[in-house]
């Protein structure tokens, strides 16, 4: 029994095969909608959630399983005081699979522990967000060909940013990478990802406060979110929450072929006029998702489909 807690728990081969799983998926689903038949997944978000949750949902029903869960955990009694701990001890009792959001750094690290049935992890605090970095993954192959000998660049919430983070993790793994890091001072990326993972594998980097300096040199640009429900200062988040807005003036800067990613939700920090760009991928990148999402339940659940 194995659970995906953080993107690194799959090796480079397997993350291959999966996005070659989600590509025969999308080429042939007729072949995949009853290889989960008779399997439950259970979608336990604790935290807010549109693409990730429903995604989740949509792949199991589109591999033939059935869904059940929680999105609001004031519905459920966490509200009473039961901990992660025993809240999975009780849940995977009643189903094959587990997704799981929670506010907590660590959460579904700590369900994995005390779980009968695989835990993924959809989503924890400002730490990790492996199926996202999935779906980037698969998007990056499509939309460039090859997710090596790429210049990526990451802007915004650098700090609290999951998707980053996971990203980064799994993107350090590849030949040719070069990140370019694109924040102000208080976002910047946090030394448990930069310090093992960009700066003890030798891997070219850069720093930028300003996207304007380094768009032109970006293969794939990577917006992200300035977080409320991470800052515990109001004040803050208002100063910075506007720092970065991609607009059609900034994408004139840009390469041709750059591609312009986000993991949504957007607020802000692209202009609705982007979405009308060749070179914005951001809805295809959403709808990616559910097929490397359907990809890895399989994966977990010890199905094969030929
Ligand atoms: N990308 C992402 O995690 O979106 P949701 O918060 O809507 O699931």
């Amino acid at each position: 029994m194995r659970s995906i807690i953080n993107i690194l728990d799959l090796s480079v081969e397997e993350i291959d095969e999966l996005l070659d799983v989600a590509d025969d998926i999308i080429a042939n689903p007729a072949k995949y909608a009853e290889a989960a038949k008779h399997k439950q997944l259970a979608t336990l978000f604790f935290e807010p959630s549109t693409r990730t949750r429903l995604s989740f949902e949509s792949a199991m029903l589109a591999l033939g399983g059935n869904v059940l869960g929680f999105s609001d955990a004031k519905s459920t009694s966490a509200s009473k005081g039961e901990s992660v701990a025993d809240t999975v001890s009780v849940v995977s009792g009643y189903v094959d699979i587990i997704a799981m959001r929670h506010p907590k750094e660590g959460a579904p690290y700590v369900a994995s522990k005390h779980s009968l049935v695989p835990i993924i992890n959809a989503g924890d605090g400002g730490h990790y967000h492996p199926t996202q970095t999935l779906t980037d993954l698969l998007t990056i192959r499509h939309e460039k060909g090859r997710i090596n000998n790429l210049t990526i660049g990451l802007c915004g919430d650098l700090k609290f940013g999951r998707t980053v983070h996971s990203l980064i993790e799994a993107m350090s793994r590849y030949s040719g990478i070069k990140f370019v890091l694109i924040s102000p001072d208080e976002l910047k990326l946090p030394s448990f990802v930069k310090d093992e993972f960009i700066k003890a594998k030798g891997i070219e980097y850069k720093q930028s406060k300003t996207l304007d300096d380094v768009i032109g040199e970006l293969d794939i640009l990577y917006m992200t979110r300035v977080q409320q429900e991470r800052f515990f200062n109001e004040e803050d988040y208002l100063r910075l929450r506007d720092t970065y807005i991609l607009d059609e003036q900034k994408m004139k800067l840009a390469k041709d072929d750059m591609i312009v990613m986000h993991p949504l939700p957007r607020v802000n920090e692209i202009s609705t006029a982007v979405d009308n760009d060749k070179r914005a991928c951001y809805f295809r990148q959403a709808h990616f998702g559910r097929y490397v999402r359907m990809a890895l339940i399989l994966k977990l659940l010890g199905i094969k489909v030929d």
